[in-house]
């Protein structure tokens, strides 16, 4: 079990949300604290939480801030008050189902409740969260039997503690596998143009005594071709019902170069993640941010000044690149929509 534990990307103390703020990390570890869901969606807008299962359980405490000033605005009528927070937290962010998902499962819960809601919320927004970790730890599991001995990985973005409940998604599974001895080496992405894998994945293991490599996008082929790894391991930010996966983007690629160099591909994610109202990964929106994130880096201009940029930051791989997708509720080899029926199926 790792030290990585200790650091929280989201969390509830004193009454109001904490949450890290990555985009300063690595060299600056600090929290923001929040009691109110407008600032909660603003923050997982900017980029304070990133990561689909870490935004559910942020938005899922932005509900708790959110009924809390709606009963306090008129205790009658706080289920109709609530609404415009819950809107504005849905507005955040277009593409990570864990999102939507919470918003919904918070929201079944208000019809049950008499006098405040705080409390009961609360501890809605507290199993969401603790369920999340048991499940990276049961995906941990899972999908570490898949990896043989003396493997090396590879993976995109950050899936880790930070962008979950805490042990991470992908990062779960490489940090299981990587305790059982089978993986003798990692290598990030660094997941242009925001780094997640420079600045957090390669944190993340640095500080689990994972070792670690970095490389630019562009070198995975070469990666590949030099035999190095025998894995991808990503996370999802939506799975389709046909299977296929919204990601951070450059994952598709990866996908397509692992196919052709006879590299496994993973995909670990919570059924939370799963959508199935989404037929395939044409339904899934797919969030462009704005071109400021490609020209510059850190508050410098590196880009030439009138080049227009497109920053969309997902794509989708088809279920048909996916060698199996990792949930808690078990592993599907080549997803497709009947396999995952059966998986939504099972309680
Ligand atoms: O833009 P981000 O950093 O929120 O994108 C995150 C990803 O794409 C992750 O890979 C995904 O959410 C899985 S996290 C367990």
């Amino acid at each position: 079990m790792s030290d990585f534990n200790l650091v929280k990307a989201v969390d509830w103390r004193d009454e109001k949300l904490r949450m890290l703020d990555q985009r300063v990390l690595p060299e600056t570890v600090a929290y923001i604290e929040y009691s109110d869901a407008a600032a909660v969606a603003e923050g997982i807008r900017h980029m304070v939480v990133r990561g689909a299962p870490a935004i559910g359980i942020a938005a899922a405490y932005g509900v708790v801030l959110a009924a809390r000033a709606a009963y306090a605005q008129d205790a009658e009528n706080w289920r109709s008050k609530i609404e415009p927070d819950l809107e504005c937290l849905a507005q955040s962010r277009p593409t990570a189902v864990n999102l939507f998902w919470a918003l919904k499962t918070m929201k079944a819960h208000f019809a049950s409740i008499t006098g405040h809601p705080e409390t009961e919320l609360l501890s809605l927004a507290k199993k969401i969260h603790t369920d999340d970790i048991v499940a990276n730890q049961k995906m941990g599991d899972l999908g570490a039997d898949l990896i043989g001995l003396d493997s090396g990985v590879l993976t995109h973005c950050n899936a880790g503690a930070l962008a979950t409940g805490g042990y991470g998604t992908a990062l779960g599974v490489i940090r299981s596998a990587f305790a059982q001895g089978k993986i003798n080496h990692v290598y990030a992405d660094e997941t242009r143009p925001w780094m997640q894998g420079a600045r957090l994945t390669a944190w993340e293991m640095v500080e689990d005594h994972i070792p670690v490599t970095l490389l630019a996008e562009g070198a995975a082929a070469y990666l590949m071709k030099l035999k190095r790894i025998k894995w991808i391991v990503v996370g999802a930010d939506r799975v389709a019902a046909n299977g296929d996966v919204a990601n951070k983007v450059g994952t598709y690629s990866l996908a397509v170069l692992a196919r052709h160099h006879g590299v496994k591909f993973m995909v670990v994610a919570p059924t939370s993640t799963l959508d199935m109202n989404a037929m395939n990964g044409e339904q899934i929106p797919i969030e462009e941010r704005s071109a400021e994130e490609l020209h510059f880096s850190y508050g410098r201009r590196i880009a030439a000044a009138g080049a227009q940029a497109w920053n969309p930051v997902f794509d989708v791989t088809p279920a048909g690149l996916i060698d199996v997708l990792v949930t808690e509720r078990g592993r599907v080899e080549q997803p497709s929509v009947e396999k995952l029926s059966v998986l939504m199926s099972k309680i």
